[in-house]
């Protein structure tokens, strides 16, 4: 059997709903040409279209603060950065955020920051209630980091539908390369599976390119993955922030981004996979070549303006034009270019 029809046939399982090996991600990985790639980006579109005809699900992101006590090596907001100009959304400023997101037809707001003490659990799950409270028809998604089990049920006893933390890597090793020695990617798992038991829709993923990161490693990502069955799944490229150590790093690739958000949508038909920020940010037209592989979420910026551009989480971040949440209809007229439409809708996960 050629690699082509090898690759093929490891595709076909995915797409027949079964799992693979190491080995058969690692060989995919290792054997990505031209012809393989064009035959899991068809699959993927066309199990994407399936799904989700050629609705694209929309989510308000809210960045409500960039201050962080981490001091991850890859990110424009770790602690260490004396460059970046920190903010803190006041409650007020979130909730007009809302308001505005609302009127646009934004049904899912995603507040995401740092893992900022300056937001006790308390005042998040004080403000997750009001936002619920006021739009009871959307859904609320948390994106602030590692907690306790406890605090994660409270989150989710005060109204949260969705949780987003990101795996990042799977690799021990590889981890430890991207973080400092105190977080682990132990806990970072722990936390994942404390969400799912938890009853959150939960979203993980991992960068594509970071500094270090084997077809290996990869290869891992996909497994555990394929293990957790998250309900949502975001990846991007890593793209360097010049306040960093890896501020002279080489980005992530395209194409590679692209066959493996195709191998996740064919392995997770059902997930909801955002065409990120990043892939827009590392080619134009990124974005749409993202929905094309497959993904069905868009999450453009509802941040108060004046300070977007200090949520740097890599140099260059994209906060205008269709990632701007006030722009939909430039975002709408960019999906309609290529057959797709924004949708008002939760968007919520649902098995067939
Ligand atoms: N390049 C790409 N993505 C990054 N993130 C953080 N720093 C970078 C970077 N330099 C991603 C992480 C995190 C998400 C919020 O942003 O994966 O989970």
């Amino acid at each position: 059997m050629d690699v082509f029809e090898q690759g093929k046939k490891l595709i076909d399982a995915l797409r027949a709903g079964q799992s693979l090996t190491f080995d058969d991600f690692l060989f995919l990985l290792e054997h990505r040409n031209g012809e393989i790639e064009a035959y899991a980006l068809c699959a993927a579109r066309r199990c994407a279209e399936a799904n989700f005809g050629r609705n694209i699900y929309i989510r308000g992101l809210i960045e409500i603060t960039n201050v962080c006590k981490n001091d991850c090596y890859y990110c424009g907001l770790r602690r260490s950065n004396t460059n970046c100009r920190r903010y803190r959304l006041t409650d007020e400023e979130i909730l007009s955020c809302c308001h505005a997101g609302y009127e646009l037809g934004f049904r899912t707001f995603v507040l995401q920051g740092g893992e900022d003490g300056g937001f006790s659990d308390e005042r998040l799950c004080a403000l997750v209630r009001q936002i619920k409270a006021l739009y009871p028809d959307c859904a609320v998604t948390l994106s602030v980091g590692e907690r306790s089990k406890e605090v994660y049920q409270s989150f989710f006893d005060a109204g949260a539908d969705r949780y987003l933390l990101r795996h990042e890597t799977v690799d021990e090793a590889h981890y430890g390369h991207l973080h400092p020695a105190e977080l682990s990617p132990k806990v970072r798992k722990e936390c994942l599976w404390n969400l799912k038991e938890i009853g959150f829709q939960v979203g993980s993923g991992f960068l594509v390119g970071s500094p270090g990161q084997t077809l290996a490693h990869i290869a891992c990502d996909l497994l555990f993955l394929q293990e957790l069955r998250p309900q949502m799944i975001g990846i991007g490229p890593f793209l360097p922030q010049s306040d960093t150590p890896f501020g002279q790093e080489p980005a992530g690739d395209l194409e590679l981004t692209l066959f493996l958000i195709a191998l996740l949508r064919l392995g997770h038909p059902r997930a909801l996979i955002p065409a990120t920020t990043a892939v827009g940010t590392l080619q134009e037209g990124g974005r749409e070549r993202a929905i094309l592989a497959g993904a069905n979420v868009v999450m453009p910026n509802l941040s108060p303006a004046d300070r977007r551009k200090d949520y740097a989480l890599y140099d260059n971040k994209l906060a205008e034009g269709a990632e701007a949440a006030e722009s939909l209809e430039f975002l709408r007229a960019r999906l309609s270019a290529i057959g797709y439409q924004p949708v008002v809708d939760r968007g919520d996960y649902r098995e067939k």
